[in-house]
């Protein structure tokens, strides 16, 4: 079955091609951050009309990559929450258009779980009961899997998601948007002795995460006691590499001591994570120092991380086959909530 997955959730635009949930032929990935650069962080309206300039050249790129053309499409599957009002509704009425004009039925699917379903695209059959671990620039969230599309939420951030928080302090310490892979990088030569942090822990729920606290944390660090976002640095260019280590440090080691933590709980012994965080290598090296051999650690593959087409055609291709009817034209998308 060839699938035609769009991802339009925020401010990447992305076409691909999948065959029967993991063979991807193309995965084509427009992504507008450099326009928003100026904006430090996504400006939705100008997301939505890029949008409608760019997806039908990105899903038209897409096809002649895999060297398809629509009489070859079995399915459409496209990204129908959570995400940005304007930017979903450009990918959804794209892929109910497209379903009419070509005659083949589309899909709809939670982005959020499709980042999960990254995870899974190497390992044919994915092991559950299994733990899900989401960490992007809008949602941090840990729940536990019986299967590919059956979850149950187990705990999530209180206040920033974790992406949110790498972006916000990239801004504080004058990195341009988005900050994750800025941070990592000035991360790279910092020593994170210099300013220790330590993760929030919540009261009544060890398994819920907060960043806010490392957010100020590195705020007062780089521009003084009761600054604000716009006043001016006191650091130099070497603190401010141990500001990103240390930032970096107790940001990540929180995410993957709460998910060990409750595998060890549910005797799970397999982690499944996605979203855009999940390219960050410091994460990576985390995870091998600190998984018992018990527990295996299913990160996304190279590409798959950050939004994009392929992890919707895959997860639209199983929802499908479990239900095999195409949804209704009068489907609505949803901005808000998680799976
Ligand atoms: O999953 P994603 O592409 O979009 C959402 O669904 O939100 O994630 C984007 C987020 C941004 O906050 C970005 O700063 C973060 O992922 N990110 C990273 C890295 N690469 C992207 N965070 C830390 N380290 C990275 N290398
Ligand atoms: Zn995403």
């Amino acid at each position: 079955m060839l699938v035609l997955g769009i991802e339009s959730t925020c401010d990447e635009a992305s076409a691909a091609i999948v065959e029967n949930g993991r063979i991807i032929h193309s995965n084509i990935i427009a992504s507008q951050s450099k326009l928003h650069q100026r904006f430090n962080g996504v400006y939705p309206e100008y997301a939505s009309r890029k949008h409608v300039e760019i997806l039908l050249p990105v899903i038209q790129k897409a096809l002649a990559k895999a060297g398809a053309a629509p009489k070859d499409l079995d399915l459409i599957a496209v990204a129908q929450k959570p995400g940005l009002i304007g930017s979903l509704l450009v990918g959804m009425n794209t892929a109910k258009s497209l379903s009419m004009a070509w005659n083949i039925p589309y899909i709809s699917v939670n982005h959020i779980q499709a980042h999960i379903y990254a995870a899974m695209m190497d390992c044919d059959p994915p092991k559950f009961p299994a733990l899900g671990v989401v960490i992007s620039g809008g949602h941090t969230i840990l729940f536990k899997m019986r299967g590919i599309d059956e979850y149950e939420k187990l705990s999530s951030t209180i206040d920033d998601s974790i992406g949110e928080a790498f972006d916000k302090a990239a801004t504080i310490l004058g990195l341009p948007y988005p900050g994750g892979p800025e941070i990592e990088k000035l991360a790279e030569d910092g020593d994170i002795s210099v300013f220790p942090m330590q993760p929030c822990k919540i009261k009544n729920n060890p398994l819920a995460f907060s960043f806010s606290g490392l957010k100020t944390k590195i705020l007062y660090l780089a521009k003084g006691l009761n600054a604000n976002k716009h006043s001016p640095l006191i650091i130099g260019e070497k603190e401010k590499k141990h500001l990103a280590a240390s930032f970096q440090h107790a940001a990540l080691s929180d995410i993957v001591e709460k998910s060990l933590q409750a595998c060890k709980i549910s005797g799970f012994q397999h982690i499944y994570l996605g979203g855009g965080v999940t390219n960050n290598k410091y994460l990576r090296t985390l995870f091998e120092q600190k998984s018992p051999s018990t527990i295996a650690i299913h990160h996304p593959p190279p590409g798959l991380s950050l939004d994009n087409g392929a992890m919707i055609a895959g997860l639209g291709y199983h929802l499908f086959q479990k239900n095999p009817q195409s949804d209704p034209y009068d489907m609505e998308v949803v901005s808000t909530g998680g799976i």
